[in-house]
């Protein structure tokens, strides 16, 4: 069945795709510029190729050292070197970045299916903390399992902003709203009942606006009661062409919690994890399980 695919570049298409941007170049698709102020949690992870650092992903600052961003940003099998990976933050323009740290390491969820998008979540440890001011400071989780059905949320982030399926990236944030959809529906586009019952998915959609490739991992940002905005989810998958079309999907934060707490916990601790080690999976504790079986939440 197909099933999209993950909105994350690598190398080749990357190339490939600057190289094709003559098109229409739009936003995040169909969005607008953004100012780094109005969203100072978002991160560029950048990965090294052929020499240099280019985008690959989009993440957000949890905590000075801590960034949340998808599993699938991360390739466990094939690791990188630490050293190929560095964290943008402090500027609205990615050839401007103003602060750059590196890896410390990668937390992918120790459970993340790649086939099923399952706990496609991964919370990076930074080598040195990022200072806060106005273009660079954190961003709170959403925490209690809010419905947002219905609400419209920001996503931001320096992916693709083609929205017929070719590949134009911009040097510019962009950022645009888009409505969380009910989980029936989104089951019911996609044509995948798994969708209905899962809560740790939510879904957004909005005609000819949507998160494309490389804003993986970045936030979908909601307003809370008190008016700030906080972290409700992390752009995990959508369609090929990103144009609204579908619903994007999204690892729900406040399914994570406890995973952050626990894995923020740990920090410090274990080896590096850029030799690949398999299997080596942490104790399991069911605490999303539980999550995944808490269906009486739905609306
Ligand atoms: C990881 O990298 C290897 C080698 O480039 C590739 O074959 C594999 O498909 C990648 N896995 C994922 C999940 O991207
Ligand atoms: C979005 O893309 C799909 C696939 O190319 C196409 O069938 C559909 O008409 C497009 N929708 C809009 C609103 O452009
Ligand atoms: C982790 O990796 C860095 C460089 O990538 C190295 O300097 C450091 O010693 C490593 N630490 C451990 C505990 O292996």
């Amino acid at each position: 069945m197909y099933r999209g695919f993950l909105l994350c570049v690598f190398a080749a298409f990357c190339m490939a795709a600057i190289a094709r941007a003559a098109d229409v170049s739009t936003k995040i698709v169909n969005g607008e510029d953004a100012k780094i102020e109005d969203f100072p949690w978002q991160v560029s992870i950048e990965v090294m190729r052929n020499g240099q650092f280019g985008r690959n992903c989009g993440g957000s600052i949890i905590d000075n050292r801590w960034i949340l961003t998808a599993a699938h940003c991360y390739n466990k099998t094939h690791p990188r070197p630490l050293s190929e990976t560095r964290v943008g933050a402090g500027s609205s323009s990615l050839s401007k970045m103003v602060e750059f740290r590196s890896v410390k390491k990668f937390h992918q969820h120790e459970r993340y299916d790649s086939r099923d998008h399952y706990n496609d979540i991964m919370l990076i440890e930074l080598r040195r903390p990022f200072r806060f001011g106005s273009t660079i400071n954190k961003i709170s989780l959403d925490d209690v399992y809010t419905d947002y059905t219905g609400k419209s949320c920001k996503v931001s982030g320096w992916g693709n902003t083609n929205e017929f399926g070719g590949h134009t990236y911009p040097d510019r944030l962009q950022a645009t709203e888009l409505t969380v959809i009910s989980r029936e529906s989104c089951a019911l586009q996609w044509g995948d009942d798994d969708l209905s019952s899962d809560n740790t998915k939510l879904c957004a959609q909005e005609y000819r606006r949507d998160v494309c490739d490389a804003d993986s991992g970045g936030p979908l940002a909601c307003q809370a009661a008190d008016l700030t905005y906080i972290l409700v989810g992390a752009t995990s998958y959508g369609p090929k062409v990103c144009n609204g079309t579908l619903p994007g999907v999204y690892t729900r934060v406040s399914a994570y919690i406890d995973w952050i707490e626990k894995t923020k916990s740990k920090k410090g601790k274990g080896k590096n994890n850029t030799k690949g080690k398999k299997g080596k999976k942490d104790q399991k504790n069911n605490k999303n399980n539980k999550n995944n079986n808490n269906k009486k939440n739905k609306n």
